[in-house]
């Protein structure tokens, strides 16, 4: 079985990587691996092929930054070719980026089989990329990976149908396990930032909706700023929130009033996640990570896709307004007591997602 898999994005390396690792046990399967180039700084790409044992890309179309238009129409040209090249069996696509986009109606106007890890999340706000994203990869593709059984719920409710849909669990907890061994032994990061355990907030935030409206960006930096009054904040810096930080004359006071650091790899995010006294991001892998951990989470968001973290009381909704508001709800000093939840799977994910994929377009 050729499989092409399809990257582009930070979050999607870590997912691939657990996938590509199932695929080699199963056996009998050859994996393409291919990336857009969406993202391109070495902290926000290579250096996750290099922790995670990523299959090298055979390609990368080093399509960059650009509009939503042009990064997703260089990448449609891009891939095209390269699927008409290798015919492979089943294109894999993940999570909901401009590449998960892309790639999603590339391989499905060839007619060629496209699976979506991650399937059946929905914000519902239409206002996200990542929303349009998520609807239009579910709706191209015929293997439908939902991460929970609320998310096979949501893609029946939408007329997806039953035969398509695999609950397979979430593959970034199989990737939180496997990683978090390693990050509590060969991480430094807590001796190289001067924190303690347990003593510190791990901040981070990029999406467009917090970085490109300056109120929401001005109240998120305000937040954490007061936050550093209780506890050092770490903020690992996203380049599109650095940018947006400078274009309205704030990168100045977060960086004099915050542990500002470049992006971090994933063994040392992990690490910061684990030690943290609690997570304030907007980040979806973030909040999962958290709750795999055992962390409390402040969600900087009006809504999430992972809403049953937020009914069982682990993480919960900070909307990024009022920074004395905001600051109040993570400061909040009621007891938490999250509800024991497990809707993610057994960690298990990848390996069942391996084995369907083979089943279905094998071809022995
Ligand atoms: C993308 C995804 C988002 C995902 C996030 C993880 C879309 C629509 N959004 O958002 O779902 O959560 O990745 O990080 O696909 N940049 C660099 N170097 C890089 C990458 C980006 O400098 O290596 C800068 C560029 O200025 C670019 C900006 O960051 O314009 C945003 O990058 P982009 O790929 O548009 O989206 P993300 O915000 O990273």
């Amino acid at each position: 079985m050729k499989v092409c898999s399809v990257v582009g994005a930070r979050p999607q390396f870590v997912k691939a990587g657990v996938v590509a690792r199932a695929l080699r046990d199963v056996g009998g399967t050859h994996e393409v691996m291919i990336h857009t180039g969406q993202h391109y700084d070495r902290n926000m790409s290579a250096v996750f092929f290099d922790e995670l044992d990523l299959p090298h890309p055979k390609y990368n179309l080093g399509v960059g930054s650009a509009t939503h238009g042009v990064q997703t129409a260089k990448m449609l040209v891009g891939l095209e070719e390269i699927f008409v090249a290798e015919q492979p069996d089943v294109v894999v696509v993940f999570g909901d980026t401009n590449s998960t986009l892309a790639a999603a109606i590339s391989a499905s106007k060839l007619h060629l089989p496209v699976a979506h890890v991650e399937a059946g999340l929905r914000s519902f706000n239409r206002s996200m990329p990542e929303e349009i994203n998520r609807l239009v990869a579910d709706t191209v593709s015929d293997l439908l990976f939902a991460p929970s059984e609320h998310a096979r719920a949501q893609l029946l409710s939408e007329g997806h149908s039953d035969a398509r849909v695999l609950v397979s669990g979430d593959v970034m907890f199989d990737a939180t396990l496997l990683a978090a061994e390693r990050a509590r032994d060969v991480s430094d990061v807590q001796h190289r930032l001067k924190i303690e355990a347990d003593q510190y907030f791990l901040a981070t935030f990029h999406r467009a909706e917090n970085t490109d409206d300056p109120a929401r960006l001005r109240a998120i930096a305000h937040t954490l700023l007061e936050l550093a009054n209780v506890a050092p904040v770490v903020l690992p810096l996203h380049p599109r929130t650095r940018a947006a930080l400078k274009r309205d004359a704030l990168l100045e006071r977060v960086e004099a009033g915050l542990l500002v650091c470049e992006p971090l790899g994933y063994v040392d995010i992990l690490r910061l996640i684990m030690d943290a006294r609690a997570v304030v991001t907007d980040s979806g892998g973030l909040q999962k990570e958290a709750f795999f951990v055992g962390v409390r989470c402040f969600v900087l968001r009006d809504e999430t896709e992972w809403t049953e973290l937020v009914a069982a009381g682990w993480n919960r909704l900070v909307p990024p307004g009022d920074a004395n508001t905001m600051t109040a709800k993570i400061l909040d000093a009621s007891p938490w007591s999250p509800v024991p939840i497990r809707p993610y799977g057994d960690g298990n994910a990848s390996a069942l997602i391996a084995h369907a994929l083979k089943d279905r377009y094998g071809s022995d």
